[in-house]
């Protein structure tokens, strides 16, 4: 893989700008990270944010982040670099075997399945684990939640799952259902900005929410968030080579 390839895989259909990055841990794997954009632009994923927490949320601690270009687009990157220690190089050239996520399951999902994951949940300030599993072509990508010293900087296990996934090339059409537990919860139901960016990604799909041993709820996605923002304007600047649920 390289950045070239790589930054196909953002989805800016607002921006037109693709972006990418890989985090590069201790341990010597490879994180890629893409701009994931959302209709709401705030709710847009960082190519860092994206890399660091697929990083972290596998358990590994980051060593390099590896950029192809010295652009500051306003990313935190010196807050990144603090919090979780690592250093900075620039490479344009840089070629790496992103760690493969996906994990196989036969038969159906299990809370088990999610009860184990939860146990990646990196929660230093909530002390409560959430996890997802995204449905892909080929198996599962996981997210569990991770949090960092800013909570306004953390993500929620699906938005986890969603850009580990799409920063690893999976595209819409080979993305499904997503199935979700928050064990520490009397309740599990994603939040409000996951719901937002599920519509963007997964809109066609079914959340499947599990409690206590058992799925208490499948649900549509989009029944999920009536009324969700959109607006055409927006779309319409949609770039060529990006795929929205909006722009079809
Ligand atoms: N959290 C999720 O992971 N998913 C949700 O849908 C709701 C909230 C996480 C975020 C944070 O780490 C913790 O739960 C408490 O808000």
């Amino acid at each position: 893989m390289n950045f070239k390839k790589l930054s196909t895989f953002s989805y800016v259909p607002y921006s037109g700008k693709p972006q990418a990055c890989v985090i590069q841990s201790v341990s010597g794997h490879f994180y890629p990270g893409v701009r994931i954009e959302n209709i709401s632009y705030p709710l847009t994923i960082g190519r860092i944010q994206a890399a660091v927490f697929s990083c972290i949320a596998d358990g590994e601690k980051p060593e390099t982040l590896i950029l192809p270009d010295e652009a500051d687009t306003g990313e935190l990157l010196s807050y990144w670099e603090t919090t979780f220690g690592f250093t900075t190089i620039t490479d344009a050239d840089f070629t790496f075997s992103p760690k493969n996520l996906v994990v196989k399951i036969s038969g159906n999902i299990r809370y088990d399945h999610l009860l184990e994951l939860c146990k990646k949940a990196v929660i230093p300030n909530s002390s409560f684990p959430v996890a997802a599993l995204l449905q892909v072509n080929d198996g599962f990508i996981p997210g569990v939640n991770a949090e960092t010293t800013g909570w306004e900087l953390g993500l929620c296990a699906e938005r986890i799952a969603l850009s580990r996934a799409i920063s690893a090339g999976y595209g819409p059409s080979e993305t499904g259902n997503m199935y979700i537990a928050a064990p520490m919860g009397d309740y599990v139901s994603p939040c409000g900005a996951c719901r937002q960016v599920m519509m963007e990604h997964i809109q066609s799909q079914r959340i499947h929410l599990y409690q206590n041993h058992t799925e208490l709820l499948s649900v549509g996605c989009t029944d999920l968030l009536p009324y969700h923002f959109s607006s055409d304007e927006l779309s319409k600047k949609s770039g060529k080579n990006q795929q929205s649920a909006f722009s079809e």
